[in-house]
């Protein structure tokens, strides 16, 4: 059960980097210019050390991406993920990314996600080998590769990046898309997708900036996002 939004390239703007006095405006924003996947950052000061947001987020703009036939995308930066699954999907999760480095049971908790309707991704930090996702192969929707050391946006992406990505899209099922994260911007977007990344997260470069919406769309030219 692959989320629709997700079979093809998309750029997923991060809220991580809205202005969360206005957080439903921004997200239109980017909405009314064809953005189709919104990326939730949860961090719970133990995977990573920052704390942000959880369930509550996430059901405070189901509805409102639901007007668009848009999907939210969280992206579980948590321990033990697998004790939090039900929270987001009943919350309004489309999609759950959760860490290869989190939880000794990934088989267990990328089935729970597809049990409860939603798509299962299976994040990897920069030093994590991609050996994990020979073992989840068939289990998954969606492959993020991190392009920065998780816990903040704004950092710099990481170069090695370029060939990690190559390497993973070459081990992943055919249709299963393959995210990149941190960094991104027009340029990182480009090389990234030349090494064979579909979905693009972007916070700074698209929330973060003064003009999310040409920010999304220039992106999303970029990259090849119908924005439909
Ligand atoms: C970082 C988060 C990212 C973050 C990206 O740990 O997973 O999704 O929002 O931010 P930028 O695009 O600013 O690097
Ligand atoms: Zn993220």
């Amino acid at each position: 059960m692959r989320p629709p939004q997700l079979s093809v390239t998309r750029v997923a703007p991060s809220i991580l980097a809205a202005d969360f006095s206005k957080l439903g405006a921004q997200v239109r924003e980017v909405l009314d210019v064809g953005a189709k996947v919104i990326h939730v950052d949860v961090m719970d000061g133990h995977f990573v050390p920052s704390i942000t947001m959880g369930p509550l987020a996430v059901s405070a703009l189901r509805e409102i991406v639901a007007e668009y036939g848009a999907m939210l995308d969280v992206h579980l930066m948590i321990e033990r993920p697998e004790r939090h699954i039900a929270e987001f999907t009943n919350a309004g999760a489309g999609s759950i990314t959760v860490h290869a480095e989190a939880t000794p049971h990934l088989d267990y908790v990328l089935d729970e996600i597809r049990a409860a309707g939603a798509g299962a991704s299976l994040a990897v930090c920069p030093s994590t080998p991609l050996t994990v996702y020979g073992e989840v192969r068939e289990m998954i929707d969606m492959a993020l590769c991190m392009t920065v050391n998780p816990g903040w946006g704004g950092q710099g992406f990481i170069e090695s990046s370029i060939g990690k990505i190559e390497r993973l899209r070459h081990m992943l099922a055919e249709g299963v898309s393959l995210a990149v994260d941190g960094g991104i911007a027009l340029g990182t977007a480009e090389r990234c997708a030349a090494a064979g990344a579909t979905t693009f997260v972007a916070g700074t470069a698209v929330l973060g900036s003064a003009d999310p919406a040409g920010a999304y769309v220039a992106l999303a030219e970029t990259v090849g996002d119908p924005r439909v």
